[in-house]
């Protein structure tokens, strides 16, 4: 089989996926104009020449006003909707999704209405497309805990959908020790914890969630090659990094994919996989990042079948499914 049959082929699990990322052009203008809402482009050329980011800050002003279109339980529902239809074409059949609430709640929309949307799309999912789905909370870290801490009251509310937490949005000068002690309480509550660090952040920021945090995966870390020991820790426990090549480009933390670490990390050891991030700004969806790594890093076929593995063993699904998932990737790479 032909290695780009191969990456479309093989059975694949995306966890480090925000939805609000996966609003693309043509249903941001579908939505502004169902809700009344003015976005400042009239078409989807305009959006995306709009999508032209120097660092994290640059995409995170344009992807928060694009949020601004969602409003209804039913744009929640579309949005995850269309992003299900997308895993089904490119044999996700795993996903465990962010959401941003305080991105929504902040603009005077319920919590209720998010998470509901949300969470209807991937029964819908799971049913009728075979995909299995979870959702993570993300608290936004450029507020404060005390607002974190809000947000997590509403979460126990519907703890049956919410399976963890995690931390995004502008890195530098927010570091994970910021959000300690409501880490705390939502592993007390019994969510699992991940946290976004060493994007455009220090090594010092990983340690601090491993650490302070005590989390269970680190979504990014690529700066963890800048120390050694942090190289060590993280190949000692097998710590997951999802690691997210196109953003890391369309973001500019490296200048092009040939540099990219990712091929780095893995012949070192750690336990790297590969995700889309935030699909709809970066030009491309789970396949198309793997696609574009063999091309620029010479990815060879037991690369690829080493993070579709990776995936399962870093995702939140329990052993018996793991092994299900690893076992058919054994059958069809053999
Ligand atoms: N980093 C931080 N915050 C984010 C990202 C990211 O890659 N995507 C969406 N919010
Ligand atoms: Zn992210």
């Amino acid at each position: 089989m032909k290695i780009v049959d191969l990456i479309k082929k093989i059975p694949k699990a995306e966890l480090h996926l925000h939805i609000e990322g996966c609003l693309e052009p043509q249903l941001m203008l579908k939505l502004a104009k169902r809700n009344n809402i003015e976005i400042p482009f009239k078409n989807s050329k305009e959006i995306k020449k709009a999508y032209n980011f120097h660092n994290l800050q640059d995409f995170l002003n344009i992807y928060y006003q694009g949020a601004k279109v969602l409003i209804e339980e039913q744009d929640f529902f579309d949005l995850t909707w269309a992003y299900m239809l997308k895993s089904k074409k490119e044999n996700i059949v795993h996903t465990e999704i962010f959401f941003d609430p305080q991105t929504h709640t902040t603009r005077g929309i319920e919590f209720n209405i998010i998470i509901n949307g949300i969470h209807g799309a991937i029964l819908k999912a799971e049913k009728e497309l075979g995909i299995s789905a979870r959702i993570i909370l993300c608290f936004l870290r450029h507020l404060d805990e005390k607002s974190a801490f809000k947000i997590l009251d509403k979460a126990l509310e519907h703890k049956e959908k919410i399976i963890g937490v995690g931390l995004d949005s502008s890195e530098i000068n927010n570091p994970p020790r910021k959000f300690k002690n409501v880490f705390k309480q939502a592993m007390e509550e019994g969510f699992l914890t991940v946290a976004h660090a060493g994007e455009e952040g220090p090594p010092e920021y990983i340690w601090e969630a491993l650490d302070i945090l005590k989390v269970q995966r680190i979504d990014h870390g690529i700066n963890c090659l800048k120390d050694t020991k942090l190289v060590e820790r993280l190949k000692r426990d097998q710590v997951p990094l999802t690691v997210c090549p196109l953003s890391n480009i369309r973001l500019c933390v490296f200048k092009k994919l040939e540099d990219h670490n990712l091929k780095k990390l893995l012949d070192k050891g750690l336990m790297v996989t590969v995700n889309s991030d935030d699909p709809a700004y970066f030009g491309g969806y789970l396949n198309k990042n793997l696609i574009k790594c063999h091309g620029a890093l010479n990815f060879l076929k037991k690369d690829i079948k080493k993070l579709a593995i990776n995936s399962f063993k870093s995702s939140f699904l329990n052993k018996h499914y793991k092994k299900k998932w690893i076992d058919k990737i054994n059958y069809l790479t053999n």
